[in-house]
């Protein structure tokens, strides 16, 4: 009952509003019309004031052919001159580019590497963006999103400025990389793209990051969200709070199977341009990254992350059944991953 009245009123308002938004319209559209004769007004005054030929140099300028580079023979089916899309790289455009790809497995530090190397304003690597599936279903599409970074068209959080002189991403081995290893390697020749691979020394490690990342996915021990880096040490601390039980029937298989990738993927990659880092020597000696910015031919800074390494100091603490690890290991070629630092 009490309904009734109350709609009443809102019902008159609205039969009312035709006419007051006839009024509204008509205010609406003089103003738009006074906004543009004013914007009108005000470009032919700037056109006036400035030379009626600026147009037309600027068109001079962004057609001229960049000078060449001054480098080496060899190195000139490395340097690229691309023209994105998406934006103009302005006075930037004849700023030479080169295109690499950090080819890594799972847990070997890449995201830490790759924060380093987006440290420097010149170097855009736009993360794992194999990752998605779709991105790697056949050749076509991992070649049409290979083109897309290296035309600067790709746009992340790590895209920097016009004046980007190094562009890439980083690559699993797993992430149709071996699979279609021909092909890429044929792309990387034909467009001139240098192999960067990050790999890991210690295996065992490795393994027990990938465990604990792997239980952390479902346990996700920091508040109930998932964390595979961090910037905190506190957050690291408790994610290393987890320790893995290894299976030692499985243990010397799966270490020989990671490091029998590894080799099949420098031997694949071998005829491409490339350098080989391992995550043990940058993590020893940062300046381990001043050959890598030479290789990507930066201007040399000094590069830092925020990251927090998670699994710190001795291994024993880290693993559930360490003592029977040891025993397993003992003897082997594994042997002395028991023992490395890092
Ligand atoms: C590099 O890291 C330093 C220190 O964290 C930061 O101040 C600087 O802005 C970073 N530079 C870039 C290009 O990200
Ligand atoms: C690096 O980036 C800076 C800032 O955008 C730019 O001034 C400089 O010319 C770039 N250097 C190279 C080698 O491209
Ligand atoms: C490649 O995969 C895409 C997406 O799944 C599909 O649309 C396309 O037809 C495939 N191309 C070839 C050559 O298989
Ligand atoms: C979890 O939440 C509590 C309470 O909000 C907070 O005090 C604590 O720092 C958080 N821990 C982490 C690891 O984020
Ligand atoms: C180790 O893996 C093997 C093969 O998957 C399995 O049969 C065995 O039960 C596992 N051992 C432990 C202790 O989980
Ligand atoms: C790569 O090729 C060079 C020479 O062609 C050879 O000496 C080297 O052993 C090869 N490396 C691998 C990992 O196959
Ligand atoms: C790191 O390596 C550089 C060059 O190889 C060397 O000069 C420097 O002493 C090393 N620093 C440390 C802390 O080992």
């Amino acid at each position: 009952m009490a309904e009734d009245p109350s709609f009443l009123p809102k019902d008159g308002f609205v039969l009312k509003l035709p006419k007051k938004s006839s009024l509204v319209l008509r205010m609406v559209v003089l103003l738009f019309v006074m906004v543009c004769a004013v914007y009108i007004c005000s470009i032919c005054l700037k056109q006036i004031g400035v030379s009626p030929n600026y147009g037309f140099l600027n068109v001079e300028v962004f057609e001229r052919p960049c000078p060449e580079p001054n480098i080496e023979p060899w190195d000139i089916p490395f340097v690229h001159y691309p023209k994105p899309k998406t934006y103009n790289r302005d006075e930037c455009s004849c700023h030479p580019v080169r295109y690499f790809a950090i080819l890594s497995m799972q847990r070997s530090g890449s995201g830490w590497f790759e924060t380093l190397l987006n440290n420097h304003t010149n170097i855009s690597s736009n993360g794992e963006i194999f990752s998605v599936k779709d991105r790697r279903a056949n050749v076509s599409t991992i070649f049409e999103t290979l083109d897309k970074v290296y035309n600067l068209d790709w746009l992340s959080s790590a895209s920097k400025n016009e004046c980007t002189s190094a562009v890439g991403f980083k690559w699993m081995l797993n992430q149709g990389l071996m699979k279609h290893h021909e092909e890429i390697v044929e792309y990387f020749k034909t467009r001139g793209v240098s192999a960067i691979f990050l790999f890991r020394k210690n295996l065992l490690r490795r393994m027990i990051s990938v465990l604990a990342n792997s239980y952390d996915r479902d346990a996700k021990l920091l508040n109930g969200t998932h964390k595979s880096h961090t910037h905190s040490a506190k957050e690291a601390e408790i994610l290393a709070g987890y320790k893995p039980m290894i299976n030692t029937t499985l243990l010397i298989n799966e270490l020989r199977q990671i490091q029998e990738m590894t080799l099949k993927a420098l031997a694949y990659f071998n005829t491409t341009r490339h350098i080989l880092v391992y995550y043990e020597d940058v993590v020893k000696n940062l300046t381990r990254l001043d050959d890598v910015q030479e290789f990507l031919k930066v201007p040399k800074r000094k590069l830092k992350s925020r990251q927090v390494k998670i699994h710190g100091g001795s291994l024993s603490k880290h693993v559930q059944n360490w003592e029977e690890v040891m025993t397993t290991l003992k003897g082997t070629n594994f042997e002395n991953f028991l023992h490395q630092e890092f």
